[in-house]
């Protein structure tokens, strides 16, 4: 793929650039939850150890994994139940009084603590209330809310019935919204009047109705009430959480947890992929509950004073394995903030972790290049002694923001553990261990141990020290996907077709000589802004459902703070010549269809797109046009002069729309 090797070269030179190395610290390493020893152990047994240890059974398995490719199932025979796992036997075990979740609500003077028996009297009261309404086991429920706690309450509700949910992070549109619920042909929504963000609301209220018209299959919509700003209720098919959970029992009793089979269904997160419709990843409950639960204890060393803060949004699965179920299985208190890093000012993360003495901090290098970008003093206002490790996870880090982060925030003395992982794989696969392993800004270092990653060329032969190419996985891990969701063709083709019975997982990656692993970023027409996943064709369609539209070209093209910025070539119908105004409304138009996310950073108008003779769109130059490059090859594109004709439009128009 010629952008791969772009990107490929560009790595060699920061690898080869890159020669500053950090290892832990004598007095981490000593105490650390994982010791070197923990490379050399055994797969079966690791995992044996780690299921019988990190969750509690109601009835123990019988049989670690089977794998048949595509598809592995884990801890076989068992039955448990997520919600116990992470609520219930806390308060069993004494630790009721722990806090579960340090809340913050965006406008400062919200704030709310839930020990863990806080957060049991919330979930039975909820689960209650769902039950009342006719949700039960396997009842498939959306969850379409802001980072509040009920957010977590709601899941945790759902799987202590076992019924399966998908939430769907509140800044979708409506449309994605629907789209999704009708995939897992959902019965219930719970959503929330509004949410807030920096500093003005989410109407996911109003945007809930709008997906409720185009969802024919569900059935009721529970709403939280959070600004108070009157939505209109619709009689016999919304309900108020408030009035809902009105007079039910809290006790655990009241509403048992449902005992469930290790492979039964525990949530669908759709996520973008090479076509306009999000695949709905399948992902079950044993096996991810003991592969998030022990990924996090051992990367993130987790102690049980331990105060842990991923400023991920539930909505994503970073937030579903690292602020939902890893941490609340290891009964870790955490930190949940509703807003923007930047309200009311941009000292606000700082001011967080200096009131709850957070020790560990995990978020996006998107959000560590934002804060580069405002400049330390905001960090320097604040006491941030208590944090001993940072973590990041989205999108390749570049190794200036690493050391920032690790000199302005971890006062140039916390490890950084840069994890690689996905959706699909629904853990942290490559990671250093804080400990264990010797840092290099950039690198995400070593596979989890068992994890078997490698990096393949493109025939599917293994690459050594210092070669690059696709990254891939060898061996299943409990946590990984069990399929898309109604569609195994899909499955197979996406991530089995390349290689036999390997999984690919759209990646580039590189190895150096000590054999640790440098992500490149994606391979497939994927972007990746802000460390979220946007499929090119996703906005492409999105693009030309506007009726002006005639054809769409989408491309990510580096940006300095977001990874990538959207660019869209589009040719407008009758050979219209484009305005500001019309760049305005297909921004909005995009915004609607997909989400503010999914909006072209800029638009270029232009009469034609360059295509191959088969009508193929050429990405490759787009990019090259859409980062200023010197254009690659064009001599298989059907008319050679469209491609200098866009790149004049490009560049006289350069920065029309940018942000
Ligand atoms: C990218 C997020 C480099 C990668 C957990 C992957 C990374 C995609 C890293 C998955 C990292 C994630 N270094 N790239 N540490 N972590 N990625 O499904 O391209 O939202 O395929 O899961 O993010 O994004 P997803």
């Amino acid at each position: 793929m010629a952008d791969g090797v772009e990107t490929q070269q560009h790595a060699i030179e920061t690898i080869l650039l890159e020669e500053r190395r950090y290892p832990p610290p004598e007095d981490f390493a000593s105490q650390a939850n994982a010791q070197p020893e923990i490379y050399d152990r055994d797969f079966d047994e690791f995992w044996e150890t780690e299921g019988r240890e990190r969750v509690t059974w109601f009835e123990p398995f019988d049989q670690l994994y089977e794998w048949e490719p595509p598809y592995a199932k884990w801890y076989l025979g068992g039955k448990l139940n997520v919600c116990f796992n992470c609520v219930d036997r806390h308060v069993e075990a004494g630790n009721g009084d722990k806090v579960a979740y340090y809340w913050e609500g965006e406008p400062e003077d919200e704030r709310r603590e839930l020990t863990f028996s806080d957060l049991q009297v919330e979930v039975v009261r909820f689960a209650n209330g769902l039950k009342k309404l006719g949700v039960k086991k396997g009842t498939p429920v959306a969850i379409y809310m802001g980072m509040v706690p009920e957010l977590p309450i709601a899941m945790l509700a759902c799987t202590r019935l076992g019924a399966p949910h998908t939430v769907v992070f509140g800044g979708f549109s409506a449309e994605s919204l629907s789209g999704r619920m009708n995939d897992m042909e959902c019965e219930y929504l719970i959503t929330q009047d509004e949410g807030w963000r920096n500093g003005g609301k989410v109407p996911l209220k109003q945007n809930a109705d709008e997906a409720l018209e185009q969802s024919p299959t569900v059935k009721q919509s529970v709403v939280l009430r959070r600004t108070g700003e009157g939505p209109v209720m619709k009689e016999g098919r919304d309900v108020w959480w408030h009035e809902l959970v009105e007079g039910e029992s809290d006790d655990p009793q009241s509403c048992p947890c449902e005992p469930m089979d290790s492979e039964d269904l525990l949530y669908l997160l759709y996520t973008s992929g090479t076509t306009a419709k999000p695949k709905g990843i399948v992902h079950t409950t044993a096996g991810y509950l003991v592969g998030v639960a022990s990924t996090h204890y051992y990367i993130f060393d987790i102690k049980p004073q331990s105060v842990y803060w991923c400023a991920a949004d539930v909505g994503w699965v970073t937030g579903h394995s690292y602020i939902v179920y890893g941490p609340l299985c290891n009964g870790t208190t955490g930190v949940l903030y509703e807003g923007v890093p930047n309200y009311p000012d941009k000292d606000r993360w700082w001011a967080i972790v200096e009131r709850y003495k957070v020790d560990t901090l995990y978020t996006a290098p998107t959000a560590i290049r934002s804060h580069m970008k405002w400049g330390p003093e905001h960090a320097e206002k604040h006491d941030l002694s208590s944090l001993r490790l940072l973590g990041t996870v989205g999108e390749p880090i570049n190794p200036e923001a690493w050391i920032w982060y690790r000199e302005h925030i971890g006062g140039d003395r916390t490890p950084v553990v840069d994890t690689w992982w996905q959706t699909e794989t629904g853990m942290i696969l490559i990671t250093p261990l804080p400990g264990v392993t010797t840092l290099k800004p950039g690198s995400a270092t070593k596979p989890f141990p068992t994890v078997d990653a490698a990096v393949y060329d493109e025939q599917g032969s293994e690459v050594g020290p210092g070669g690059g190419g696709y990254l891939v996985l060898r061996r299943p891990w409990p946590a990984m996907l069990r399929g898309i969701y109604n569609d195994d063709e899909r499955y197979r083709e996406t991530y089995w077709s390349k290689y036999e019975d390997v999984y690919f997982a759209g990646d580039g990656a590189r190895i150096d000589e000590d054999g640790d692993f440098w992500l490149l970023g994606r391979v497939d027409d994927v972007m990746n802004v802000s460390g979220h996943r946007i499929s090119t064709i996703e906005v492409e369609s999105a693009l030309v459902d506007h009726q002006k539209v005639a054809e769409a070209a989408v491309c990510g093209r580096a940006d300095p703070t977001t990874g990538q910025a959207i660019v869209a070539f589009v040719s407008l119908k009758g050979g219209d010549e484009g305005s500001v105004e019309m760049l305005e409304e297909l921004r909005d138009h995009v915004a609607t269809k997909i989400g503010k996310i999914a909006r072209p950073a800029n638009i270029v108008f232009t009469p034609e797109l360059p295509k191959t003779r088969s009508g193929k769109i050429m990405r490759r130059l787009l990019r090259d046009v859409s980062e200023h490059r010197k254009l690659g090859d064009t001599t298989t594109l059907a008319d050679p002069t469209v491609v200098e004709e866009i790149k004049e439009r490009a560049e006289s128009e350069k920065g029309a729309a940018e942000e």
